[in-house]
């Protein structure tokens, strides 16, 4: 190098030996990448060598992308080599034809991402992902097209609109595919099919065939399904290779019944549980990590693949998490932490490090140390003021007015809350009794703008004792608390679903307000001219209409980060003497709190929606805020976590 002064010459050299390893590398790609299941020695071949991966689950749509590199290099770090997740439909296109393919819905660079963090992809298609998410995943508008559509069927209204997304979802997928150079090596068709009761063949055989289509004949195409026959035999589609998922424990059963539908090939655990999701009033959920390494350990020996569901569960932002329908309606809380080995936060747990151990009796450990947990800062409390209420904002926006209620869905509303107003009139016995027998999912009931009583479907409570005077206003805020994500109920409509009745009269002529929850632009529109008609009059907590204690109502506020270049961190947002809502950092939607009902009492806030200096907090509490008292009113950023808090009785 040091005889040579003529650094053009050197750089056209460099340009040259750039093209002719860019050109041999495609062409060694487009003769040599293949993935396939080699039946007869029960494995995959990738490349034509036997290969066995050891995969996690982490969704794009759980984890801010600014954060998405960070937690793949956490898992690859742990020995894994392959990353699997869902794509939700509901985000990809919340109103029909309008799609989002934006920021943490990047789907695109999230598996770009992944492969250059040297994992392959294990990719679920849907369209139902179930996954804790309002309706599955499925878009809420579905119920709108058509309110008898059987979801998950053949019906044909129904697969109109599940050819329509994969007609823009699958061509954004094909060029990801293994064999064209991506990380895609495997494509899961719809999702534990064999748990829902239409088990209707000719639905899943047009999935197939639509996947197929879309994304050519030699990528690999698997199923999931409970460990038992009774799963399976809904679940298979052939010409798919069918999988199992299930939790530690007998790992011998489940396999046998995957055999009995796949008598060669590699065995498959799809979802193996390190912990569990949470509802909302019930104890967290944990698993121990000993147990959990041990079925794992069992089930690599066997040379089982296998993906962990969850590796790293992030958090349900926004309205996203579903609710669940056994027995009783339970809604999902914000966090999905999942007990998984990098706990909500990103941060590897004690169960990664064990998790970690047994991994690299079969998989080489990538050289290098693992990246360490983020730091983590009390940012201390943000004092909030109140902005005007629901009643206050509500003749400000757009309503519907009809004979009887009407749902959401008919409203083309995706989630949040409603405002049902009536007027009473006739007559009625004192006490009388006021029956929302089906409210989905919960009823904050006024009369005249005063608090009644509430009526509740998590606590089957639909009856309440109401006095009230001809022309009276009977108002019900209804609260959606997640669409059902699994089970035969999925066509969970939100709202009032039946009429109101008031000792068996029903009450017609109702105004339906659809509040702007899930649209921030439309939000903000709504807060301006909010403050715009409040101008003037200073807003005090006792004088907003709602609970005696200021429910029903916005606040806001800000808080200040310094600075210093060791900052925004990651905190976490208590909200002790709030009761119930939703809150905003920076327009960003963190999601609902219920401290009170736990398990969750803090929120995770991301460092990456947070900025130096002024950031901005918005909180609707729906019952009872602590802002009578001024000084009181406030939140508090801490820097430890808290998921696990105490439930009701
Ligand atoms: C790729 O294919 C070529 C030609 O078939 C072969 O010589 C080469 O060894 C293959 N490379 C790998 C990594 O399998
Ligand atoms: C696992 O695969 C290895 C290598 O192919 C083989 O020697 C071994 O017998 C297999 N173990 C089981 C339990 O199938
Ligand atoms: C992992 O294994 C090493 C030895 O291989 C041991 O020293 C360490 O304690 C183990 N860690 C955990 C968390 O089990």
């Amino acid at each position: 190098m040091r005889g040579i002064t003529n650094t053009s010459i050197l750089c056209i050299f460099y340009l040259l030996a750039l093209l002719a390893f860019g050109r041999s590398n495609v062409q060694e790609r487009s003769s040599n990448k293949s993935f396939v299941i080699d039946y007869n020695n029960n494995q995959f071949l990738k490349d034509g060598q036997p290969f066995r991966y050891i995969s996690g689950s982490i969704h794009y749509f759980r984890v801010i992308p600014s954060d998405w590199r960070d937690r793949l290099k956490k898992m690859r770090m742990a020995g894994f080599n392959a990353l699997q997740t869902y794509v939700e439909w509901s985000s990809h296109e919340p109103e029909p034809g309008m799609y989002d393919f934006n920021d943490i819905l990047d789907l695109e660079t999230f598996l770009k991402t992944a492969q250059e963090e040297d994992l392959v992809v294990i990719l679920r298609l849907g369209p139902f992902i179930d996954a804790e998410r309002d309706m599955g995943g499925l878009p809420y508008w579905l119920l709108h097209k058509n309110q008898d559509m059987r979801l998950r069927s053949s019906d044909p209204s129904y697969l109109t609109y599940v050819d329509e997304w994969f007609a823009v979802l699958l061509p954004k997928i094909k060029p990801l595919l293994y064999e064209n150079g991506g990380p895609i090596i495997m494509v899961q068709v719809e999702n534990e099919y064999g748990s829902y009761p239409a088990c209707d063949f000719a639905y899943t055989s047009h999935m197939r065939n639509l996947v197929r289509k879309g994304l050519g004949d030699n990528v690999v195409l698997f199923t999931t399904d409970g460990g038992g026959v009774g799963y399976l035999k809904c679940g298979k589609i052939p010409g798919v290779y069918s999988t199992v998922d299930f939790g530690p424990g007998d790992i011998t059963k489940p396999f046998e019944a995957m055999r009995l539908f796949e008598p060669q090939g590699p065995l498959v655990n799809s979802e193996y549980y390190p912990g569990w999701l949470d509802h909302w009033g019930a104890p967290h959920s944990t698993r121990d990590a000993k147990v959990v390494a041990k079925s794992f350990d069992d089930m690599l020996a066997m040379n089982a693949s296998v993906n962990m569901y969850m590796f790293h569960g992030g958090t349900s932002f926004g309205l996203s998490s579903g609710s669940n329908l056994d027995g009783s309606f339970q809604a999902c809380p914000t966090s999905y932490d999942y007990d998984a080995p990098l706990s909500e936060a990103g941060d590897p747990t004690e169960k990664y490090w064990i998790i970690r151990n047994i991994t690299k009796k079969y998989l080489p450990l990538p050289s290098g140390d693992v990246p360490p947990a983020s730091p983590k800062y009390s940012y201390g409390r943000a004092h909030l003021a109140p902005l005007g209420s629901v009643f206050q904002m509500s003749p400000l926006l757009q309503s519907v007015t009809q004979k009887w209620p009407i749902t959401f869905e008919q409203l083309l509303m995706p989630n949040g809350l409603v405002l049902y107003e009536t007027v009473l009139p006739f007559r009625i016995a004192d006490p009388a009794r006021m029956s929302i027998s089906d409210v989905h999912d919960r009823g904050y009931v006024f009369v005249d703008s005063q608090f009644l009583g509430m009526v509740s479907r998590e606590q089957k409570m639909y009856d309440l004792a109401v006095s009230a005077l001809p022309n009276h206003t009977i108002s019900i805020i209804v609260e959606s608390q997640g669409r059902v994500c699994f089970g035969s109920e999925i066509n969970d409509f939100k709202g009032l679903t039946t009429n109101v009745t008031i000792n068996g009269y029903s009450l017609e002529n109702w105004k339906m307000v659809p509040l702007p929850l899930t649209n921030m632009t439309r939000l903000s529109y709504a807060l301006h001219y909010l403050q715009k008609k409040l101008k003037g009059n200073q807003v005090h907590p006792e004088r907003l209409m709602g609970t005696p204690k200021g429910g029903m109502s916005f606040y806001k506020g800000s808080f200040i980060i310094p600075s210093n270049d060791s900052h925004p961190q990651d905190t976490f947002l208590y909200l002790d003497g709030w009761r119930k809502g939703l809150v905003w950092v920076n327009d960003f939607c963190l999601g609902r709190y219920w401290p009170e009902v736990g398990p969750q009492v803090a929120l995770y806030v991301p460092r990456g929606i947070l900025k130096k200096g002024s950031n901005t907090l918005l909180v609707l509490e729906f019952e009872a805020s602590p802002c009578l008292i001024p000084s009181s009113c406030f939140v508090t950023f801490k820097d430890t976590p808290k998921i696990d808090g105490s439930t009701p009785k």
